[in-house]
């Protein structure tokens, strides 16, 4: 199946090529692209590895000021602009610019293997997301500082100013804000004219979402708080990655790349970084193979400074055990000589979880058709008349991230069976010490997550579909990510080991359960017989939990945590800076570096990491 996003904006992107394509293309100037190793120099300050979301960043802050060079290593090529154009942003059928690798088979999921979508070329994920611009609540980043150790900046606090500096914010028109009491908090947000990344909500809403968010609304324990920017969690409306003028796809390529054009900013295109080069313990550069072509003679090039791996949370972990860096008994099964043994490389892997509950409200009256979004699935909207254009729309705008107690009365001893769990019960067998007592810390912060109201365990997009996506944005069964031992040159052995702890299947059970009352019990709907189509209002129970392992997608394509920002001892890859433990001039710049899942999708949180050592 396509990532659930794509598909949710499928019917736009069709009518946005229909209006698009008599438009000439744009030419852009962007930042040095070789696409030869031949044309590098034989050293830079930095060596960055990916030119994906935060690999884009971090480069491009390193070079702002002139001082230092940097080259930027990308296995993937530079889509055409017309792509872009063509796409109105929104949707690639490209099947070259995403990586789609087999999972194992997950056993709670009845042995079904996943795609593992990433995004691949200049701009990485950050190209081909559902472009949901969402941060986490304050009690989600404290979090991190408590798994990071003693006096970690990674704090509510610490981040917010890198997610201010990370995106330009375009507020909603008059009119539009009005009609959908869109809010938000001008000082959670930046405009800084040297950010290019924009922040911005469409001109146009479906009214129908109206009736939706009145119902949400009146589910006891829901709030609704300023923004969902400022820390707090509940029933809010966020922006979208998107261009405020063109209402295109705003993303790392367009915001940290087009546009620049600086002697000290490189990128080589269609190469892929093998491994890093050590000199002893100190990183000194990057060993390379050209993508195309027959010859595979390594190349290699030096970094003065440091070699950065933002390969994202799949690749970096690879790269890592590949040089040496990682797990010494996985390292030896696959003759890597060990040049650092750090047990937590490619361990503490995690990503969302999430199903689709399919409901239809057969009343008797038709339904007014304000947008393409619109289905049966939404009660009668008021009769509201909007300006704005449907296609600048990229996808929900509104959602409702809540916390377990709002979910459920049954916190309390879902939380307390958490926290009483050996830490080893479900961990794989051969843990390691260092990475089970991380996991011990994690359990003791997750238990008081799952008592919270201020983290968010359900994200429902609310309004425009017949049914809803329910996601689980924290769970408690950790996967693995590891080289194949076999063949270390092959894709890396991703395990999510979806529902492998049993509180997961609980979590979405209950996470239905409450989606249910809100559609069948919410006075707003009743007069329109609402009905559940998908799995159905007999299905309960076991038979419930059997439908979750048989429809589950165990990721929202947010890979995190496989080089934690934790302690060594606690299972951790990367200190404060970023900087690899016990190893000189290696850092990691992305999604991998997280302690633990965000209760946001992960490109919001990625741009603030690269701003923060950036
Ligand atoms: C389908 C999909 C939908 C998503 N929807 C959303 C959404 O709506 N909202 C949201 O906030 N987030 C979303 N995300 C998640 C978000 O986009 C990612 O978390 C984020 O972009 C990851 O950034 P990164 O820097 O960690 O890695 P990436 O952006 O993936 O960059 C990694 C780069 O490294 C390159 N690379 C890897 N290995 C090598 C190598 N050996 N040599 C050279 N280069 C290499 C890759 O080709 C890639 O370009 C989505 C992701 C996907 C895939
Ligand atoms: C990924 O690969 C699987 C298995 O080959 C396939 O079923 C699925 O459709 C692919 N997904 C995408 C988005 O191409
Ligand atoms: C999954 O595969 C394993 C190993 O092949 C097997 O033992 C198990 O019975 C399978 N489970 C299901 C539900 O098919
Ligand atoms: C509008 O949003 C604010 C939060 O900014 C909330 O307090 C208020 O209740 C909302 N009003 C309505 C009518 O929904
Ligand atoms: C690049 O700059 C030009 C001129 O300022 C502008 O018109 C264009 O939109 C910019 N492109 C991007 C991708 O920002
Ligand atoms: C909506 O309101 C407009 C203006 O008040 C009116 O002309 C139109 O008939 C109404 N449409 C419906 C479907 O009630
Ligand atoms: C490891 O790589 C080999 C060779 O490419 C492949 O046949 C095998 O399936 C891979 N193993 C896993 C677990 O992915
Ligand atoms: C509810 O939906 C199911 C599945 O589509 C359908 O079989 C059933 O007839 C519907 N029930 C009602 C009362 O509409």
């Amino acid at each position: 199946m396509y990532p659930f996003f794509a598909q949710f904006v499928f019917p736009i992107a069709l009518i946005a090529v229909l209006t698009l394509t008599s438009a000439k293309p744009v030419a852009f100037r962007h930042a040095n692209v070789l696409s030869r190793a031949g044309d590098i120099k034989e050293a830079y300050d930095y060596v960055v590895v990916g030119a994906g979301t935060s690999g884009l960043t971090v480069a491009d802050r390193l070079t702002e000021d002139g001082k230092h060079t940097v080259l930027v290593i990308e296995y993937c090529h530079l889509i055409s602009d017309e792509v872009i154009e063509a796409g109105g942003g929104r949707f690639f059928a490209d099947p070259g610019i995403y990586y789609n690798i087999t999972s194992t088979p997950q056993p709670e999921l009845n042995n079904r293997t996943q795609g593992v979508i990433l995004g691949c070329c200049v701009g990485g994920s950050s190209a081909v997301n559902g472009m949901v611009f969402v941060r986490g609540t304050k009690t989600e980043y404290d979090g991190w500082a408590e798994l990071g150790g003693p006096d970690s900046t990674w704090d509510w606090d610490g981040v917010l100013p890198y997610f201010r500096k990370a995106s330009h914010f375009t507020h909603p028109e008059e009119t539009l804000a009005e009609a959908f009491n869109i809010t938000w908090n001008p000082d959670s947000w930046g405009q800084d004219p040297d950010t290019h990344l924009y922040a911005t909500f469409p001109t146009f809403q479906n009214t129908a979402i109206i009736p939706m968010y009145e119902a949400m609304k009146k589910m006891p324990g829901i709030e609704i708080p300023i923004d969902g920017a400022s820390g707090d969690n509940g029933l809010f409306w966020h922006p979208a990655s998107i261009d405020p003028e063109k209402f295109w796809r705003s993303y790392a390529r367009t915001a940290h790349y087009d546009n620049i054009s600086r002697e000290n900013f490189e990128v080589l295109t269609r190469h892929k970084v093998r491994r890093v080069l050590f000199d002893g313990t100190t990183a000194t550069g990057v060993e390379f193979v050209p993508r195309d072509g027959d010859d595979t003679t390594p190349l290699s090039v030096k970094a003065n400074k440091e070699v950065i791996l933002s390969a994202g949370a799949i690749h970096t972990p690879q790269i890592l055990q590949k040089s040496g860096i990682g797990p010494k008994s996985l390292l030896e099964q696959a003759d890597i000589p060990v040049v650092v043994d750090i047990p937590g490389v490619g361990q503490n892997f995690q990503d969302h979880l999430y199903l689709y509950v399919g409901y239809e409200l057969p009343s008797p009256e038709p339904r007014r058709l304000t947008s393409i979004l619109v289905t049966n699935g939404t009660p009668p909207a008021p009769n509201v008349t909007l300006p704005g254009d449907p296609s600048t729309i990229t996808g929900p705008n509104i959602g409702a991230w809540i916390g377990l107690p709002v979910v459920t009365e049954n916190y309390e001893d879902i939380a307390s069976r958490y926290a009483a769990q050996d830490p080893a019960a479900y961990l794989p067998a051969d843990t390691h010490p260092s990475v089970l007592a991380g996991y011990e810390a994690f359990q003791s912060l997750h238990a008081d997550f799952l008592r919270s109201k201020n983290v968010n365990m359900l994200w429902i997009v609310v309004g425009g579909l017949n049914g809803a996506v329910v996601m689980n944005m924290h769970i408690v069964s950790h996967g693995t990510v590891n080289i194949n031992t076999t063949d270390i040159e092959a894709e890396p052995v991703v395990d999510y080991r979806a529902l492998s702890n049993p509180i997961d299947l609980e979590l979405m059970v209950e996470n239905i359960l409450f989606y249910r009352r809100y559609m069948m019990e919410s006075e707003d709907f009743k007069p329109y017989g609402p009905n559940e189509t998908s799995p159905g209002l007999e299905v309960e129970g076991e038979a419930l939990e059997e439908w979750i392992r048989e429809t589950l997608i165990p990721t929202n394509y947010h890979p995190v945590g496989t080089a934690g920002k934790k302690p060594l001892e606690m299972g951790g890859v990367v200190d404060e800076e970023l900087l690899l433990h016990g190893v000189e001039r290696l850092r990691v710049v992305d999604a991998s570096v997280m302690p633990l899942l965000p209760g946001a999708n992960t490109q919001q949180p990625c741009y603030m990491i690269a701003e923060k050592v950036g």
